[in-house]
Formats: structure tokens, C-alpha cells, sequence
């Protein structure tokens, strides 16, 4: 998909498709109206309808895209829009079609043009990677046509190509299996990233992470033929803006490991190191609008399986920072990874730490698919966080981290112990990870709900991994440049 945006008239162009949005309850230039039956075009949101104009206008289709109340249209009604006209072309296979806005625009040109970039590049999204009888369609184009704003409304398409690129290449890693998104395929990934940017890579294999005492990757890694491994990218340096590590849970596939998983859905276990995959996506979008800041990303990959070298529980184990955890359960491995990472971060000395987990069954349980769990040290940091969560339409809800719940995580015979039990299991979770930051301020995100769909609740999204994160983080970035 390629996004621009032209100067013109969407009822004069020459098309074979022409999408108009428009706001409810507002009056539509006579032309259309004569095209349509009032109760078909009353601008309702999601309302679609395809007349065809037959000389009228130049278009020989014109779709109309109810927007619903003006007053209530954001970003994520126009990217929601942008990705409904995005699978409309992809049907009737038109690889040009122009996009235009009945009246004013409702929103900044800057952000209406992002959020149209980012749902027509989303929305066309599919994973195809082994579909043998897929058909090559050839590179869409979505066109904008707009009267005014033309040229904040073009940086913001730029900018929105670029975030939506790097978010279905998240979706792309978290979609592959896991047979094919091994540990080793993420240092490989990371250092082709890194290649390809300009970034300054490291990926420690398995020797390495026990000449330098990674005990957290080391243990959940041990039971794969799979080794684990952990990446770091960094963009930019330390004189060049604020440090931000973002740390990413990379398990590429989740069994439980000797405290194994049901059988039910399993599979989807492979989207465990959705985490991994944000930052992976964030690092390619940061690097690609080349902002001043000094981002490090931090990937903990491992393999979380059963065998005869697996780790046990009623193991202890030795992590990164020194501190011992009694494994009680080997299913919770993704905080287990995680302290090596986040502990690493501290050597950056970060303004902010920010991880991002597939972690807890209990996020679902508390938030449903609708949001991201935020946890953490720093309120400053969780209400960046939320503010971009709400720009993003990748939301946040913040849970407590009072000391109860790291109290819960201490053990009788280690530092530290790996469940704290059923009820209040996200925030638990996060009480562990506390452990491992030391003062800075931190924010953890459990995607767990909010990582995959069975059924997408926007058309931006497609069945399977969302890439949630990579949005949120670049705006939550942006919010540190100037
Ligand atoms: N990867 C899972 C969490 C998960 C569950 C992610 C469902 C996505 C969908 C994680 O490693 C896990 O197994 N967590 C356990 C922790 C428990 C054993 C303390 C859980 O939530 O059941
Ligand atoms: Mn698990
Ligand atoms: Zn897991």
C-alpha cells in the first residue's frame, strides 16, 4: 500500500473508485445526493455505500463512508475509515483509489493525514507469508485529495506510512510460527534491522549469556534446542536526547514448559514474544523518522518448552542482577526473561524503562481485549503512557503496584519467587518485575488481551497478531523530542 495525498476535487477526478467521508447529518453536493436513496446516505458511522455515477462524475464508482456526528470523529474514526475504503478496493481490485472529506476537514491535516495512512497501510494487511495459492495483487494506492492542508496533511501520511509499516512488521513477526520465529531468527532479525537503519546491535547466544550470567534467559531457554538469546539495538546516543530502554518479552513459543499448558490453543502460544515484536517494530519506526532521542531495545528470547533439560519447578535459579528465584510454576517464564532484560536496561542508566509483556492470562481476565495493563514506579511516566494510549487508540489502564504485591513475590528460601498465586495475578507480575529496575522510573505493559485477535474490533486490524505497542511507543517517544 502507498499512501499520498494530491491537491483536487474528489467529484472531478478521473477513478475507479472514489471514496467520500462524510460526517453525519451534513449536506452532500447534489450530484451525490441524486445518486442515492436518502436512507442509504445519512453519514450513520460505518454506513457504506456504493453508487455508480455513470458520467455524472468522472469516478466510475463513488463510495460513500458514513463518519457518524462530526463532533465525535477522531483519529480512529478516519484510520477505521481509511482501512473500510482499504478492503473495499482490495475487492473489487482497483490499485488506484482516491480518498476526499465532504466540507472542512475535522480534524488537524497533520493527523487526519496520519491516521489515513495508518488505516489504509493496516487495513490491507494480511499475513499471506505461506499461502501457496496467494494471488499477487499489485501495490495499491491510496490517493488523498484535499482542497487545503495539503502539505502538513503529506508529512502526516509520511509519517503514518512509517508507523503502519513497522506495526504489520510486528504483526508479521508475532504471526510467524514458531518453527520459523525461532530465538536465533530474532538476533538474525535484529541484526539485518540494525544493517538496514544504522542501528549498533549485540546478540549474545547461548555461551555468551553464560559467560555473562544471564540465569533468568538461561533457565526458560534450557529446555529448547532452540537457545535462547538476548538483543539489544540502540538508535541514536546518550548526547542526541533522553535514554528510553524499551524491553520486550521474546518467548517464540509458550508450552509452559513442566508446568505444561492444556492443549486448547496452544498454538497461539506463538504469538508469546509479541513484546519482542513491538519493539522490534518501534526501534524500525524511531530509526525511520529519525527522531532525536536515545532509544535502546532490549529483546529477552527464549523457548519455553518441556524435555529433559528443562528447568523444573522447585528450581532455583541465579538471575542477571544476583537475586535467586524459586521457580514455582515454569509457565510464568515471561518474567522470569524479563528480569535479565530489564535489569540490563539499568546500565543505560534510562530516563525511562518501558517493557512490554504478553505476561498474564489474569490481564485478560481483568481488562478484557480492550486494553493494555500499565503497571509501575513512576506516575509521570504512566500518565505519558495513558496520554498515548488514548492518541492511539491503543489503550491503557493503570493497575496498582502497592507493596503488598511485591511483599507477595518475596520467598522463604530465595529473594524472590515466581507466582504470588491466582487473585491479583497482572499485578503480581509486576510486582516481580519491580525487582529488577532498581530506581528508574519503569512502566510495564501486559499486551497479553490485546496481542492477538480471533476477530478484529476494528477494520485496521486482521485476524491474528495486532502489533499493539509499536503505535503507542512511537507517540509515547515523540512526547520525549523538543
Ligand atoms: N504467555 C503466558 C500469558 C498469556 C496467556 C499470554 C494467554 C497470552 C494469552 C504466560 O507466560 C503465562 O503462562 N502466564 C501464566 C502465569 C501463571 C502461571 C502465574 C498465566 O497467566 O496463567
Ligand atoms: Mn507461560
Ligand atoms: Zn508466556
Amino acid at each position: 500500500m502507498q499512501c499520498e495525498v494530491q491537491n483536487g476535487d474528489l467529484l472531478a477526478v478521473a477513478s475507479d473508485l472514489a471514496v467520500l467521508l462524510y460526517a453525519e447529518g451534513e449536506s452532500l453536493p447534489d450530484v451525490v445526493t441524486a445518486l442515492c436513496e436518502p436512507a442509504d446516505a445519512t453519514g450513520r458511522w460505518k454506513q457504506q455505500t456504493i453508487v455508480y455515477p455513470r458520467g455524472t462524475l468522472s469516478a466510475r464508482r463513488l463510495l460513500l463512508i458514513g463518519m457518524g456526528k462530526r463532533s465525535a470523529i477522531t483519529a480512529d474514526t478516519v484510520r477505521q475509515a481509511a482501512a473500510l475504503a482499504a478492503q473495499r478496493a482490495q475487492e473489487i481490485k482497483v490499485a488506484t483509489y482516491h480518498v476526499g472529506f465532504n466540507g472542512d476537514l475535522p480534524l488537524p491535516p497533520a493527523v487526519f493525514g496520519q491516521a489515513f495512512a495508518e488505516g489504509s497501510v493496516l487495513g490491507s494487511y494480511r499475513y499471506t507469508r505461506y499461502k501457496s495459492d496467494r494471488e499477487e495483487v499489485p501495490t495499491a494506492n491510496a490517493v488523498l485529495l484535499l482542497g487545503a492542508g495539503g502539505d502538513e496533511a503529506a508529512a502526516g501520511v509520511r509519517r503514518g506510512q512509517i508507523i503502519a509499516r513497522a506495526t504489520a512488521f510486528a504483526r508479521d513477526l508475532a504471526n510467524g510460527p514458531g518453527n520459523e520465529v525461532t530465538p536465533a531468527f530474532l538476533g538474525q532479525t535484529a541484526l539485518e534491522l540494525g544493517e538496514r537503519l544504522g542501528l549498533k546491535t549485540m546478540v549474545l547466544d547461548k555461551p555468551q549469556l553464560i559467560e555473562q550470567g544471564f540465569g533468568g534467559i538461561l533457565a526458560v531457554g534450557q529446555g529448547s534446542a532452540n537457545e535462547p538469546r538476548f538483543i539489544v539495538m540502540e538508535y541514536g546516543s546518550a548526547d542526541q536526547g533522553p535514554t528510553i530502554c524499551l524491553v520486550g518479552k521474546g518467548i517464540t513459543f509458550d508450552t509452559g514448559g513442566i508446568s505444561i499448558k492444556p492443549a486448547e490453543k496452544m498454538d497461539e502460544m506463538k504469538m508469546d514474544m509479541s513484546g519482542a515484536a513491538a519493539v522490534f517494530g518501534a526501534m524500525q519506526a524511531v530509526a525511520e523518522l529519525q527522531l532525536p532521542l536515545h532509544v535502546v531495545g532490549i529483546v529477552c528470547a527464549a523457548e519455553n518448552m518441556p524435555g529433559s533439560t528443562a528447568y523444573r519447578p522447585g528450581d532455583i535459579i541465579r538471575t542477571l542482577s544476583g537475586k535467586t528465584v524459586e521457580v514455582l510454576n515454569t509457565d510464568a517464564e515471561g518474567r522470569i526473561v524479563l528480569a535479565d532484560g530489564l535489569f540490563y536496561a539499568q546500565r543505560y542508566q534510562p530516563a525511562a524503562i518501558v517493557d512490554l509483556a504478553t505476561l498474564t492470562g489474569a490481564i485478560m481476565v481483568a481488562l478484557g481485549p480492550h486494553a493494555i495493563g500499565l503497571m509501575g514506579n513512576n506516575q509521570e511516566l504512566a500518565n505519558r503512557l495513558i496520554a498515548a494510549g488514548e492518541a492511539t487508540a491503543e489503550r491503557v489502564w493503570q493497575l496498582p503496584l502497592w507493596d503488598e504485591y511485591r511483599e507477595a513475590m518475596k520467598s522463604e528460601i530465595a529473594d524472590l519467587k515466581n507466582t504470588g498465586g491466582r487473585y491479583g495475578g497482572a499485578i503480581t507480575a509486576a510486582g516481580f518485575l519491580a525487582a529488577f529496575v532498581g530506581d528508574y522510573p519503569w512502566a510495564h505493559l501486559d499486551i497479553a488481551g490485546t496481542a492477538w485477535v480471533e476477530k478484529p474490533h476494528r477494520a485496521y486490524q486482521s485476524r491474528g497478531a495486532t502489533g499493539v505497542g509499536v503505535r503507542l511507543l512511537v507517540e509515547l517517544l515523540q512526547g520525549y523530542v523538543g
